[in-house]
């Protein structure tokens, strides 16, 4: 194990929630898989995961969502899963880039990138990625192997990305 992947003892750890966006999973006529394993590999991570919901797709409930998340509750880190596709009602990257203020797009270059050495069918992805104030919001794409691989491959640069965003370090670390 190279030492890019030790896990670090946090004194403080972050906070973090996840979103499924889901019209099936929100009138309950699928189990929704994916949120809980964000759930659950943030807290293995070291992450307190304060919130996990379940929202139909669309624009208008998600911004609220994050919206509150970011100003109200102050996560430090939103993960969404699903609604990042080609069907009409795929409208998670824009409901998270309306509450932006700064995106993140190597978050999700990297994550697409990435994604692709596993199945083509990645790129058919629209996932962003940005911050509101403190809050990092990253879409990862809707079924549990995605969730599952994108996670992983992002775990250790998320890290240093929340410290930098919340001001704990100012520099980058070398590498
Ligand atoms: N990324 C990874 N790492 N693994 C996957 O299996 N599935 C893709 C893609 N990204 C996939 C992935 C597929 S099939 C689709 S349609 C898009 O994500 C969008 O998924 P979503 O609409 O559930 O967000």
């Amino acid at each position: 194990m190279s030492h890019h992947h030790e896990k670090k003892e946090r004194t403080v750890p972050f906070t973090a929630a996840w979103i499924t966006l889901s019209d099936k999973g929100a009138a309950g006529e699928r189990e929704d898989k994916s949120g809980p394993l964000i759930g659950e590999m943030l807290t293995e991570a070291g992450y307190d995961v304060v919130e996990g919901i379940l929202i139909p797709d669309g624009v208008e409930e998600l911004s609220k969502q994050l919206i509150r998340l970011a100003d109200d509750v102050k996560v430090n880190l939103v993960l969404t899963t699903g609604g990042t596709g080609f069907s009409p009602r795929d409208l998670t990257p824009e409901a998270t880039i309306a509450v932006c203020d700064r995106m993140t797009p190597g978050i999700a270059e990297a994550i697409r990138a990435y994604s692709m050495t596993k199945t083509p069918t990645a790129m058919l992805s629209r996932a962003a990625a940005g911050m509101r104030k403190q809050t990092l919001i990253i879409n990862l794409p809707g079924s549990p192997k995605a969730v599952r691989e994108c996670l992983e491959f992002l775990m250790y640069p998320l890290e240093h990305g929340l410290e930098i965003m919340l001001g704990q370090t100012g520099e980058c670390a070398r590498s």
